[in-house]
């Protein structure tokens, strides 16, 4: 076996690695000649893209589920150093993610991976040739859409990066390309994953539940079926570098369990498990600090609540919930009223708000061709547009809330005057179908619960958050990986 570049006890172990993971003689040798060096649960994965190849073996291996885990550096070396060696002629399709994967782009990802892999990348037709004749299509997609381009064509591989960002429906329609005309070829998906996304679910079901149920942790021999899956975090990747922990570490609520730990299950229950009442809600603020920065939101309903919050900036950038109003089935005029008097008692002239933002439905022309947002400047309230993407939000609201377990102080906090805040939050559920964001909840007949505070809230608190990238508030954006 050809040793290039590796010491020869460092390559002996190596072997002895990759031969307990599963995997075949001849795909070791391939690594070795490439000088890739996988670690266990790669290697472990690796060994389950080779299942693929007997007639009643698995379909698709998903791999990864949490972030930093070794996932896009497995796919390229299975894909390219492995599989595309195997069989002259063949063709594959990866598909990444552009946003972060603008960055950790695919010529870095080539130069680290198949620097001892003999191929020639062409930039601008995003096709990768080797030797042998095989091809390896590179496709970008930031949404769904995008990857209808590589469809309807015929590919002997298809490797999906960030499948869960994908709707099942994609996913399918990805899968009916992944077909080959090569009789002594079988036809496959890779997948890497992260919990998270409008494709969690399904993904889940697919790979992890059935994973979960051999209790194949390690042992690829308990796992049937279509799909195997081989989990890995930060932890089973020796090289990923310090700051990257340190950025999984400091994640918090379902970020932190989801990307940090590969729990599938931060579908299930609370969303802002980080929020304390001791830490969160605080006495009344009798008098504003006259260097604070102040400001509205709103969300409007009218058989739903209409909830106004009066909110606050200190110097050092903590946000404040200082007033609150809500109440249903008023109209406009009322509510002006009332808030109107809200301010007066927290003595807060017109002039010092900053800004005054709402929900979309405000600007809505109705039949008579105004708006809500008409009715409220007849009554002096200029309403802006909110900035309402629920999942930035949703991402920026826990970034705020801290964790005080971690030692991560909070910046948001709400007065013992805007009750139904608190009350609010922490009924708040994942959204079952995308779970990084939070499950829409009316209020019941009654008028109990319901999630227009946190609608109001979150508007207020986007107010002065950083502006979206393409990422917004996820705290990995930019990581280069
Ligand atoms: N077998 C390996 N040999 C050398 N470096 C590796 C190996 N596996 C992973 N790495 C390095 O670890 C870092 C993280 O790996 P990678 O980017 O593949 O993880 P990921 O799971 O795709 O992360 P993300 O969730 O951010 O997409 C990268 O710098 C990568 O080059
Ligand atoms: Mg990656």
């Amino acid at each position: 076996m050809a040793a290039t570049g590796m010491a020869t006890n460092a390559t002996e172990r190596y072997i002895r690695a990759a031969k307990a993971a599963g995997c075949p003689r001849d795909q070791i040798e391939n690594f070795v000649r490439a000088g890739i060096v996988l670690q266990p649960r790669q290697l472990a994965a690796s060994a389950a893209a080779r299942l693929c190849d007997a007639p009643d073996g698995p379909i698709e291996v998903g791999y990864g589920g949490a972030r930093g885990g070794g996932k896009s550096h497995w796919g390229i070396a299975q894909v390219v150093a492995d599989d595309c060696q195997r069989h002259d002629g063949l063709k594959a399709l990866i598909l990444r993610k552009v946003g972060k994967a603008n960055r950790e782009n695919f010529e870095d990802l080539r130069r680290r991976v198949l620097f001892g892999v003999p191929n020639e990348y062409n930039r601008g037709e995003g096709v990768l040739y080797l030797p042998n004749g095989s091809r390896v299509f590179l496709g970008h997609f930031q949404k769904e859409s995008d990857i209808d381009a590589y469809l309807g064509i015929e590919y002997d591989i298809v490797l999906i990066e960030e499948a869960t960002t994908l709707t099942a429906r994609k996913r399918r329609d990805i899968q009916t390309c992944c077909r080959t005309s090569k009789p002594e070829w079988r036809p496959r998906m890779y997948s890497t994953a992260n919990p998270g996304g409008v494709g969690h679910a399904e993904y889940k079901q697919r790979f992890v539940a059935p994973h979960q149920v051999g209790k194949a942790i390690l042992s690829l021999g308990l796992q049937t079926g279509d799909t195997r899956f081989i989990p890995a975090t930060v932890d089973d990747n020796t090289f990923v570098n310090p700051e990257y922990r340190k950025v999984l570490d400091s994640l918090t609520g379902w970020q932190k369990r989801a990307w940090r730990y590969g729990d599938w299950d931060i579908a299930a229950g609370q969303f802002f498990t980080t929020w304390s009442r001791e830490r969160h809600v605080i006495p009344p603020i009798a008098e504003i600090p006259f260097d604070w920065r102040l400001w509205c939101a709103l969300d409007y309903g009218f058989t739903h609540y209409t909830v106004v919050y009066l909110l606050a900036q200190s110097g050092d950038g903590d946000i404040y919930h200082l007033a609150e109003h809500a109440e249903r089935g008023w109209l406009v005029e009322r509510h002006a009223a009332a808030w109107n008097a809200v301010l007066g008692r927290h003595g807060v002239p017109r002039w010092r708000l900053a800004a005054f933002v709402a929900g979309a439905d405000v600007f809505a022309k109705k039949h008579d061709g105004g708006t809500i947002a008409d009715q409220y400047r007849a009554h002096g309230f200029t309403l802006t547009a909110a900035n309402t993407d629920r999942i930035n939000g949703a991402a920026e609201y826990l970034k705020r809330l801290g964790d005080v377990s971690a030692g991560i102080r909070p910046t948001l906090y709400v007065s013992e005057s805007c009750p139904r805040l608190a009350e609010c939050i922490p009924s708040l559920q994942h959204d079952p179908h995308r779970p990084e964001d939070v499950l829409k909840w009316d209020t019941d007949e009654d008028g109990v619960g319901g999630d227009d505070p946190y609608d109001a809230s979150r508007y207020g608190v986007m107010v002065v958050a950083r502006p979206a990238s393409g990422y917004g508030a996820n705290p990995l954006a930019g990581y280069r990986g």
